[in-house]
């Protein structure tokens, strides 16, 4: 084909109209650091030089994320939340950053965080404010910010929703992800649109989101509470017949960043926290101090096992199947190649509970056999069947999380009633 002809058929397929965000991103959860919930609007950098939001503070988390065995286990993303602008647009009505915080400008940080092979992820807001009161993005505005974001080489994009109406969301943010298509640059989408919405059907067009965001915000902001972890838990999975169908390869819920390693929870909510949004596939977006962590939180943070749980490929969010009346509760995700994560979830205020259940009851297929690994201790159990009882003592606040793999299935062959095993995987 002669360069005439290229060009001919890619005029053709130019103007095909686009099927949804199709940027081939995100195919599993996001993973990497925001700085909101820990770093919020400290814009106090005469006093705390080290704490503000500000260049340094990015450079410091991408040196971490990079150094500390985050990068290798998929934390790419460097993200900068709100607070980042000058109050007041260039005289092209250019986004700037704060001269005096990031006197590098953020192509220059970008360039600082691409270096050590992370990402970089940008805030915006959709309406004349961010939420913070700093300059937003309103309709007319949302090519040139697109192209700004593409031109500093910004990779992610958490588009906020403040200071404007529920009909410039329906225009904006459909417009910003066709502007981010335009530009070329491959640039994740999270749209906290939904949050603005109440989050449910049949205001929240769950298929229409799926085409146009990588992730959305759905529900209130995280705080560094246990209470605040406890109201998203119950959020979600209160709606997890809704939700579930929403996520999916490219397209998430995101019930808000990891507060692990801050002031709020404790190691078992820390850990519950972890294992909670794995079931869920929610992206895993550290908001916690990472120049000063404790090994502890590392060590639930950088568990192996629950990062290859949390990014597995078929990417089916999992849901909660039991309550019990003793205020525990048990929660699946179907994973590939049949495996599975159950989490085991203590309510409970009082001591270890000795929870006692078998696979059969929590609805697995009868007549296999099954290999557990406890993701958190690492210990391995084979042989366990379908219809076997078994015990988990779980901690107040706590959780016993199982990655299970089926190993056999038993099948009746012999007329005698002998039961032969058949190897699956
Ligand atoms: C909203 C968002 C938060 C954060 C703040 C910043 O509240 O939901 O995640 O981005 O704005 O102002």
């Amino acid at each position: 084909m002669g360069v005439p002809a290229v060009i001919a058929v890619l005029a053709v397929l130019l103007a095909l109209p686009a099927r949804g965000l199709e940027n081939g991103l995100a195919r599993t959860p996001p993973m990497g650091w925001l700085a909101w919930e820990r770093f919020r609007c400290n814009v106090n950098c005469r006093e705390e030089p080290r704490q503000c939001i500000s260049e340094m503070l990015f450079m410091e988390m991408a040196d971490r994320l990079a150094e500390d065995g985050w990068r290798e286990l998929g934390y790419k993303y460097v993200s900068i939340d709100d607070c980042w602008a000058a109050k007041q647009r260039d005289a092209e009505g250019r986004l700037v950053p704060d001269p005096e915080r990031f006197p590098r400008g953020i192509k220059a940080l970008a360039d600082y965080v691409h270096a050590r092979g992370l990402k970089l992820g940008i805030y915006g807001d959709l309406g004349i404010l961010t939420c913070q009161g700093y300059p937003g993005t309103t309709l007319d505005r949302i090519g040139q910010d697109a192209r700004t974001f593409a031109e500093w080489g910004v990779d992610m994009l958490k588009l906020d929703g403040c200071y404007s109406s529920g009909k410039e969301q329906a225009q904006g943010y459909p417009e910003m992800a066709r502007a981010l298509n335009a530009t070329g640059r491959p640039i994740i989408y999270s749209c906290s649109w939904p949050a603005y919405q109440g989050g449910l059907p049949p205001k929240v067009n769950y298929t229409l989101l799926g085409e146009i965001c990588n992730l959305w915000r759905n529900y209130d902001d995280i705080q560094d509470s246990w209470d605040s972890v406890l109201s998203i838990v119950d959020w979600f999975f209160t709606n997890q017949d809704v939700l579930q169908l929403a996520a999916g390869p490219g397209h998430w819920n995101d019930p808000d960043m990891l507060i692990i390693g801050n002031f709020g929870l404790s190691y078992e909510q820390s850990r519950s926290q972890m294992a909670l949004w794995t079931i869920m596939a929610a992206p895993l977006l550290m908001s916690t101090d990472l120049r000063t962590i404790l090994p502890s939180a590392k060590e639930i943070l950088q568990n192996r096992l629950m990062i290859q749980i949390n990014q597995d490929p078929l990417g089916i969010q999992g849901r909660r199947i039991i309550k019990e009346k003793s205020h525990i509760e048990v929660f699946l995700r179907p994973l590939s190649q049949a495996a599975s994560a159950l989490v085991f979830f203590s309510r409970r205020t009082d001591m270890p509970f000795r929870y006692t259940t078998s696979l059969a009851k929590l609805g697995f297929p009868e007549g296999a056999v099954y290999e557990v690994q406890d993701v958190y201790s690492g210990k391995i159990t084979g042989g366990l069947k379908t219809g076997d009882n078994f015990t988990v003592i779980i901690n107040p606040s706590g959780v016993v999380m199982w990655y299970l793999r089926p190993k056999a299935l038993l099948v009746q062959q012999q007329p005698r009633g002998g039961a032969s095993r058949l190897p699956l995987l």
